[in-house]
């Protein structure tokens, strides 16, 4: 069993990764549902939410059915980040999760994110001051390093469990890499080998099957995977890969049936959440990975994605399950 403080999980737990614009309410509960053991909001700008943004505020909504759930944040000035622990703390999450791995140029030039790694110092005492701030257990998403000269992950992986950071996930990529190359998941198993290690590691980057998943956790011994762009338009692949592990098997591929429940489903959370407007415009990106594969689905996709009103999506999944009934997806 790994535990991020008092929050029990199976043994290698599937995290969903936070991902701006793509971790909302309705995917994260089409992932857990799928078998995803945390979730993980976007992240949330502590200078956004101390002004009371609404944009950043709406990014605290979270649901029971979602629990164990993080809300990520990120900053980097101390003031802010107390803050935003306070209001972020009144959600009641399971979890506060500090973004120090963002590599975007907007946050990186404030210090925050990634920016960080240039200053070990503020990282370790950003976060002890968190720590002491709330009860809520905080952990760090963080990447390699800045950048192939400046990697020191496994004395900064220590130094923030040392100041009471719960759990930590690592991209395998440094800032300097975006997200070029492929994800070296060699120094995140130096940070679990590092004997005084006793906080979960986990390994994220680049698991785009359940065969990477399974040498992240039998070649790697990491304590479980954080899973981003492979459940984009695939929210089933926490259940594929909990198949492979259980049996050794791929699981058949998803149904037509499937996908077009998926869809309407997070449809419907999504108008549930922000109403009709901004529920059908914000839900279009995810129906073309929903259905590829379908030959001659144009059609359709446009239907879905330039009607502004939410019966006639609904109306067009119909014509999809009708129209393609019998398809055989390859994956
Ligand atoms: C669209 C998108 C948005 C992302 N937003 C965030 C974010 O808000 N916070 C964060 O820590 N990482 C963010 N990331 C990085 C992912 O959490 C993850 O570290 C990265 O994609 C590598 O994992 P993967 O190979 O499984 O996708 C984002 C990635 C993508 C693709």
């Amino acid at each position: 069993m790994v535990k991020i403080d008092n929050i029990e999980l199976p043994d290698f737990p599937l995290l969903l990764a936070p991902m701006e614009d793509v971790s909302d309410p309705p995917f994260r509960a089409l992932c857990k549902e799928q078998g995803a053991d945390v979730v993980y909001t976007e992240f949330v700008s502590s200078e956004g939410l101390i002004r009371n943004a609404a944009k950043s505020v709406m990014k605290l909504d979270i649901y029971e059915k979602e629990r164990p759930v993080g809300i990520q944040i990120f900053g980097a000035n101390l003031d802010s980040m107390l803050q935003t622990i306070d209001i972020v703390s009144a959600s009641k999450p399971d979890i506060i999760d500090i973004n120090f791995g963002c590599p975007v140029k907007k946050v990186v030039s404030k210090g925050a994110g990634a920016g960080i790694l240039k200053d070990i110092c503020l990282m370790e005492q950003l976060t002890a001051e968190m720590v002491k701030r709330t009860n809520i257990p905080v952990t760090v998403k963080t990447r390699l390093g800045w950048d192939h000269d400046s990697i020191k992950i496994v004395e900064v992986a220590e130094r923030l469990q040392d100041v009471g950071c719960k759990a930590i996930a690592i991209h395998g990529r440094t800032r300097a890499q975006m997200y070029k190359g492929d994800a070296d998941w060699k120094p995140i198993a130096e940070v679990k080998n590092n004997p005084r290690m006793h906080i979960p590691v986990f390994g994220n980057g680049d698991i785009t099957s359940p065969e990477k998943a399974m040498e992240m956790r039998d070649s790697y011994g990491l304590d479980g995977a954080m899973i981003g762009r492979a459940s984009i338009g695939n929210p089933w692949f926490f259940k594929q890969v909990k198949h492979f592990f259980k049996t050794g098997e791929h699981l058949a591929p998803i149904t037509l049936e499937e996908r077009v429940d998926a869809a309407r489903r997070h449809l419907q959370m999504a108008i549930d959440w922000k109403g009709e407007i901004l529920g059908v415009f914000e839900t279009r990106r995810h129906y073309t990975n929903y259905f590829k594969g379908i030959p001659h689905f144009k059609e359709y996709r446009m239907k879905m994605v330039t009607s502004d009103d939410s019966k006639d999506v609904f109306a067009a999944f119909d014509e999809v399950l009708e129209k393609f009934a019998g398809h055989q997806f390859t994956e």
